[in-house]
């Protein structure tokens, strides 16, 4: 699919605000995939589509939840989790897009995994980093995405935690998951 076709997709699911971000994330997302050797066309359609979703009806994203099995007790977390794995499905099921890596750049772009993909790591630092994004810490993780995708994503983790704590919500697990397999992988100092 080419950028424009996708671009018309996504723009009938958001809101103006939105589009103008999922743009940055389109711009940044592209410059980290050549700064960093994944795949450009890849994350271009990634970014594009990741927050597909983000407007769904929350009993809609519900059910997808419940009827495609959708793992790790989502449903008990903040409803701004629910759009990335919903989203996953509803960008193969109405959008036609296959590739797994495409969609797997979507399901984990607010919680991460372990073992994220090199793409993964691209589109989640991305949409924390893109211009349109004002909040204490971005500058800093902007910094550090110049040097290492690595550093920089456990940085934005940390912050996302910390705004959590500071705020008493509760933590999605995968994120912790996610911040200890990037530590264990030896790659930050
Ligand atoms: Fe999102
Ligand atoms: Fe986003």
């Amino acid at each position: 699919m080419n950028r424009e076709t996708a671009l018309l997709l996504v723009k009938e699911q958001l809101t103006e605000h939105r589009y103008l971000h999922t743009l940055g994330v389109t711009e940044t997302a592209i410059k980290l995939a050549d700064k960093y050797g994944a795949d450009m066309k890849k994350a271009e359609l990634a970014a594009i589509f990741h927050d597909y979703a983000k407007f769904r009806p929350k009993d809609e994203m519900k059910q997808i939840i419940l009827e495609q099995g959708i793992p790790g007790n989502l449903l008990d977390f903040n409803n701004e989790l629910w759009h990335a794995p919903v989203g996953a499905y509803l960008v193969e099921k109405e959008a036609g897009v296959k590739d797994i890596e495409i969609l797997d750049a979507i399901r984990y772009h607010t919680s991460g995994r372990p073992g994220m993909t090199l793409l993964e790591k691209v589109i989640y630092l991305a949409d924390y980093i893109e211009p349109g994004r004002q909040f204490p810490g971005v500058e800093e993780v902007r910094g550090l995405a110049e040097n290492d995708l690595n550093v920089a994503l456990v940085q934005a983790i940390k912050n996302t935690v910390s705004f959590l704590f500071k705020r008493n919500q509760p933590i999605y697990p995968d994120t912790f998951l996610t911040y200890n397999s990037l530590i264990e992988s030896g790659r930050i100092d």
